[in-house]
């Protein structure tokens, strides 16, 4: 059986207004049914899974036990972070625990806030890259990319990519700055990071102490002297705060030499922000709009409009390429195109946002 590991520790923060810092993007309905984060432990649910491992912090802890009581999901356990470490710190975290009951056990690393839209695919996928994980590889998927993203991962390949096959890989290329992603597009050869990774507990336990060997004392203490807490399990607050802030796709990702991915075309979205859900609604009208909520449309083209308020409207009225968020505390409006600089307003507004 393979252990899921589902990371919700992020904030979201390029979906405010509808991403709080307290009720971040992936526990909200953004698309299907569902919170993302529930839609992400049901796929991981059923046949050859075992109970999922939640890796969280401390403000979001009870969202996560009613939303997976909700989805009928019983967690394995619930790994509380003192602080944010980014996911390095929390996905060795949670290997260790797992590890310590079952050494050899299959884990699937997977974030809380990605859209997967087809289940059965996604989990044909992860069955067939089983072998490899065995065999002491550490799985990537695959995406094949359409832009010069700077937000991803980037998967240099040995091979043309066939679904349902891994391969080893050349590279892993963390955020590329936008000349690097415009030549790795151009190049062909390579695909994006998921985000998604398969392994052994014991396999990324040797690539942690070959990589990033620092983090293993305050992590394994973290886990050595965590609290029972309720349902919870509490890592510990001083050897954690000795761990470095570092996410494991810089820390481990780019300097294993025992990467294979799996590609994956069946599906897959980052929703990273507004421009990404616009682009993601699948039932957009004729003019290209995508709407939710109580919204009337009057010659828009290509815009997203959104309310989030049972108790207001939303209008749009000749608005082309826009992005507009109604909540009922806050609005937001700007062109998609720049759709990324919404984590501006947050940091502008900080506490209250
Ligand atoms: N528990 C916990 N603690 N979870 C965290 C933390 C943390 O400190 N930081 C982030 N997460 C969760 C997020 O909620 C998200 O579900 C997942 O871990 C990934 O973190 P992101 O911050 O969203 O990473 P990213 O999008 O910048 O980059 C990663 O994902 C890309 C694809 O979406 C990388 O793996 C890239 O290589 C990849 O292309
Ligand atoms: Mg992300």
């Amino acid at each position: 059986k393979i252990t899921p590991l589902l990371l919700c520790g992020g904030s979201g923060t390029r979906l405010w207004p509808l991403s709080r810092k307290s009720y971040p993007k992936q526990f909200s309905a953004i698309s299907g049914e569902g919170s993302l984060f529930q839609q992400a432990a049901t796929r991981l649910s059923g046949v050859g899974f075992a109970r999922p491992v939640v890796v969280t912090n401390s403000d979001f802890r009870f969202i996560v036990v009613e939303q997976l009581a909700a989805a009928r999901i019983d967690p394995g356990a619930i790994l509380i972070e003192p602080a944010g470490r980014n996911t390095a710190p929390a996905i060795l975290a949670a290997t260790l625990h797992i590890a310590a009951n079952d050494p050899g056990a299959l884990i699937l690393v997977a974030p809380s806030d990605h859209v997967v839209p087809d289940d059965a695919a996604f989990r044909a996928a992860v069955t067939a890259a089983t072998p490899a994980a065995e065999a002491g590889r550490i799985v990537t998927f695959g995406i094949r990319p359409d832009r010069a993203e700077t937000g991803y991962g980037w998967l240099e390949l040995s091979a043309p990519p066939v679904d349902g096959q891994t391969q080893p890989l050349t590279r892993f290329v963390e955020k590329p700055d936008a000349t690097r992603a415009g030549a790795m597009l151009k190049a062909g050869n390579f695909l994006w990071n998921a985000g998604i990774f398969l392994f052994s507990a014991e396999t990324l336990l040797a690539a942690c102490a070959a990589h990033a060997a620092d983090l293993i004392g305050p992590v394994g203490d973290a886990v050595e002297l965590a609290e029972r807490d309720l349902g919870f399990l509490r890592l510990a607050e001083t050897p954690w705060a000795g761990a470095r802030e570092i996410s494991i796709d810089y820390a481990v990702m780019e300097k294993a030499g025992n990467l294979d991915v799996m590609p994956y075309s069946a599906g897959w979205s980052d929703l990273g922000d507004w421009d990404a859900v616009w682009r993601e609604t699948p039932a957009r009208d004729a003019a290209g709009n995508a709407t939710h909520g109580q919204t009337v449309v009057i010659d828009c083209m290509d815009s997203l409009l959104r309310s989030e308020s049972e108790a207001q409207v939303l209008v749009g009225i000749g608005l082309t390429d826009m992005i507009a968020v109604a909540m009922p505390d806050a609005v937001l409006l700007a062109p998609r195109d720049r759709a990324q600089d919404v984590k501006l307003a947050v940091a502008a507004l900080k506490s209250t946002a």
